[in-house]
């Protein structure tokens, strides 16, 4: 509901709480409309806080009774909690309240899902759930007892007493209430053990409903490979008796890490050769690793407020990055990071939504859970240890761990640690936090009688409310290549901290190449005016795989440009370069199938805006087909060969040796699509024997406009898995040609299967549409208008997956005048709608007003 006038929470007010907590202990008596949440919480006032008011949070409870110290008390309820008379001393306090989560639609609070209890607290819903101060720098043990008649009946910590229709759980490291969880129902259990370092025997359950029982292998191989990684690199041993993992079909996210009770959308967690594809074997690794980690980073050491989202997220991306870099290849890891970066947190950090990695203000912090504060975040970590050096970055964690243990933090506290570890000022770096923007780093070069003179300058744009930009560190890492493609210079890391700096290279005998921004050292936008013979050589030899790749990348993206701007024809370094690659049977072929990879068409989009020039979706489009179409006929005496390198003679396993197989297959299965209709690609489809190929056929077929026959055969093979049947929707969306877009996916949302209230489904047609850029951007608006129409729909069912959705339309004001034109009616519509959601004014009133 809409508040009057909505309050804005800035970091600068942050005070502590009056009270500590000693002990929670809840009984919760489940029923679908009516459970009964008793609270006994042990308070004592706390003798840093100035302000002894006594508020707890709540929303949307009905209070059945409440006292302190046994005396019945009437406290004073608003819709956003109570406030009462509390002693200058310690007390206990009790209370019973009612919740309903049978109607919990917005999956915030204690809910239901398929006829299970679970919960999501995680920023502010544990206020949803009981009366309590629920922020994160109030940490108390928790005891739970559950009552309820469905067999599994879980909650945090370990288990301390269970009998005929309850279980009582007990967490003994103090938590933030927003690592709460509980979860009720008919589930079975994937089991595993595992054994940490200190030889401590932890029991592992991965939960799922019936029928879901041959998706767990994966999953659980992936949570004892995390386990063991954060011991062998981070010395973190995990802390209780048991680990339980619960995979729920209604979330909002991804997962949550939830002390001990790690809860999952269940397409971030269940897998199987036959249902899932590469990429959700590898997003569900990452994302096991990253809520596993977070028991360090995140649980055993929180944040001091949700300013300080970045220090759990931030770095524990970070870590996942790494975990995903030692399992599987450095370089695919570096590459697939730089690519998402720039697709989802450019666009936020260069648009009207665009904040710093610690925000200061908000009105409603699930809007934050962006990119800029995780993906930036983990960058701005990469570059403190880049900074650093290894050994310093190692310390510098040992004494995080060691010196905040058990405590509510900040990014100062994280700061310091690296500043008493090695010495040095952080003092600039610091921006990194505060500064909102993309960073642009420009290079000039002059040669000069045997020395190599770079000359690196740095500016950010003004963002949102921060008009001035001052010049931050940037780690540039470089290399220098001679004329015959031999590194002349190997890696170094230039300290660009002011805005402008030169930096020499002498004693060199021939004018070097360089390769600038190696291994994507800083999340910074690089602007280098190489030729296309230059940025050809560096594809062709430089030692360096990110830059190797980056220089295809950047040559697709200038000849696309002056395809899209100049009328030109794709070029020869191109597609020359390309075919060079792809003929390297040495590469590996996961890497092959990156170089095979386009600039997004959003991401030309951005280019050409950042060029003065209005972007044309279609025209954007068009180039994208025509190279794709040259491309495949300039490599297309090597599609056989790749096609046999593929192959794979062993059975389906999901590591990144036959992923990246199967990627490079798919990538020239693709390109033969172009020259034979589909032909192949309908053969393939028939003989496809998991996820991986069956989708890459299908998707061939319907870029080709063809695919019917298979497209109906697939859902009567599928239709009873909900994780696949996403894909259905969702591919159709994606593949769909820029006219029919919007059509398709309206008549997806008839579908019967087509259950908008759960956001997996949501997503996979509407997240889809917004993905589409040429579709999305119909110049008639109808994509505007169908994406507009079912957000105001989803707005009081579901706010915050609304919110989330709203960022489709913060790229606006790349567009011409007609499209700004027809998303502001939209947007505009969105935002009068009565009653609009507290998240999604937010959201909508961001990207209008900036
Ligand atoms: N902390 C979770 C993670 O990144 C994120 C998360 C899960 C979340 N569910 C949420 C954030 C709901 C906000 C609201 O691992
Ligand atoms: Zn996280």
């Amino acid at each position: 509901m809409r508040d009057a006038a909505p309050t804005t929470i800035y970091l600068k007010d942050y005070t502590p709480f009056g009270f500590l907590v000693d002990s929670v202990h809840l009984t919760f008596d489940l029923a679908a409309h009516a459970t009964r949440v008793t609270s006994r919480i042990a308070f004592r006032p706390n003798p840093e806080a100035s302000d002894k008011t006594f508020f707890l949070h709540g929303e949307e409870l009905k209070l059945i009774r409440a006292s302190i110290d046994g005396v019945e008390i009437s406290p004073v309820v608003t819709d956003k909690g109570l406030t009462a008379d509390a002693p200058d001393a310690p007390f206990i306090w009790e209370a019973e309240v009612e919740i309903d989560p049978g109607n919990n639609t917005a999956l915030e609070g204690l809910y239901m899902s398929n006829g299970m209890y679970c919960t999501q607290c995680e920023a502010e819903g544990f206020r949803k759930i009981t009366f309590y101060p629920d922020r994160p720098d109030v940490m108390s043990t928790f005891t739970v007892r559950i009552n309820g008649d469905l067999p599994v009946l879980l909650s945090n910590g370990n288990p301390s007493g269970k009998g005929e229709g309850w279980a009582e759980w007990t967490d003994p490291w103090p938590k933030p209430a927003y690592l709460f969880a509980l979860v009720a129902g008919e589930l079975i259990a994937h089991p595993g053990q595992f054994t940490t370092m200190s030889g401590r025997d932890v029991e592992l359950n991965l939960w799922v409903r019936p029928g879901d029982e041959g998706k767990c292998a994966f999953g659980m191989e992936a949570l004892k490979k995390s386990m063991k990684w954060d011991e062998d690199v981070y010395g973190r041993e995990y802390d209780l008796d048991v680990f339980n993992i619960v995979a729920v079909d209604d979330f909002n996210m991804g997962a949550m890490e939830n002390k001990g009770l790690n809860i999952f959308n269940s397409s971030a967690v269940l897998a199987s050769p036959e249902t899932s594809t590469d990429l959700n074997f590898e997003r569900i690794e990452a994302i096991i690793a990253h809520e596993y980690f977070h028991n360090w980073t995140g649980n055993r050491i929180t944040c001091r407020d949700w300013f300080q989202l970045c220090l759990k997220e931030g770095l524990t991306v970070f870590r996942d990055a790494q975990f995903t870099s030692d399992m599987r290849s450095a370089p695919v890891k570096r590459i697939h990071d730089a690519i998402d970066l720039r697709a989802r947190q450019f666009p936020e950090d260069n648009g009207p939504l665009s904040h710093p990695v610690r925000p200061e203000s908000f009105q409603e912090i699930n809007n934050f859970y962006t990119a800029t504060v995780y993906e930036k975040g983990a960058e701005v970590i990469g570059m403190l240890k880049r900074l650093v050096g290894d050994d310093a970055y190692a310390k510098a964690l040992d004494l995080y761990f060691d010196r905040h243990d058990g405590q509510a933090c900040t990014i100062e506290d994280w700061i310091k640690v690296f500043e008493d570890t090695t010495g040095r000022d952080l003092t600039q770096f610091k921006r990194w936090y505060s500064q909102s923007g993309t960073p642009r780093v420009t290079v000039t070069e002059d040669w000069n009688d045997g020395t190599y003179t770079l000359t690196l300058a740095q500016r950010t744009d003004p963002t949102p409310g921060q008009s001035e930009k001052l010049p931050q560190v940037i780690p540039v890492a470089v290399g220098l290549l001679g004329p015959n493609g031999d590194e002349v210079r190997g890696t170094e890391v230039l300290e660009l901290t002011e805005a402008e700096q030169s930096f020499q290279f002498a004693g060199l005998a021939a004018k070097p190449v360089a390769s600038i921004l190696r291994d994507f050292s800083a999340p910074v936008i690089l602007e280098h005016d190489h030729t296309d013979a230059g940025r050809a050589f560096l594809l062709a030899h430089d030692t360096d795989p990110f830059n190797r790749w980056q220089a295809g990348r950047s040559l697709a993206e200038d000849t696309l440009l002056r395809m899209i701007l100049e009328d030109a024809t794709p070029g020869a370094d191109y597609l020359d370069g390309i075919l060079a690659v792809l003929r390297d049977g040495e590469l590996d072929p996961a890497y092959r199938a990156l170089m095979l990879g386009l600039p997004t068409q959003s991401e030309l989009a951005a280019a050409l805006h950042d060029r003065g020039a209005t972007p044309d979706p279609m025209t954007i489009w068009t180039a994208v087909e025509t190279l794709r179409q040259a491309t495949a006929q300039h490599v297309q005496d090597l599609l056989p060969r790749l096609h046999s390198e593929t192959l794979i003679d062993a059975s389906f396993g999901p590591d990144a040796d036959q992923a990246g197989k199967r990627a490079l297959g798919g990538a020239a299965l693709a390109l033969t699509a172009r020259l034979d209709g589909g032909a192949r690609a309908a053969e393939e489809y028939s003989a496809s024997g998991n996820m991986t190929q069956q989708l890459s056929a299908l998707s061939c077929l319907l870029r080709a406009g063809k695919g019917e026959t298979e497209l109906a055969a697939f859902y009567d093979q599928w239709k009873h898995d909900r994780l696949v049947m996403d894909k259905w929707f969702g591919l159709q969306v994606a593949m769909a040609s820029p006219d029919e877009t919007a059509d398709i996916a309206r008549t997806l949302t008839e579908h019967p299967d087509f259950n908008w209230k759960n956001p997996n489904r949501f997503r996979s047609v509407m997240g889809a549409l917004a993905m589409n850029h040429a579709g999305f951007h119909r110049a008639d608006g109808a994509g505007y208008a169908l994406l507009a129409d079912w957000l105001i729909q989803l707005d009081p069912v579901n706010p915050q997956t609304t919110a989330r959705m709203c960022s489709a339309f913060q790229t606006w004001k790349r567009y011409d005048a007609n499209r700004q034109e027809l998303i502001r009616a939209q947007m505009t519509r969105i935002a009068e709608t009565p009653e609009l959601s507290r998240d999604t004014t937010e959201m909508v009133s961001r990207i209008l007003d900036a």
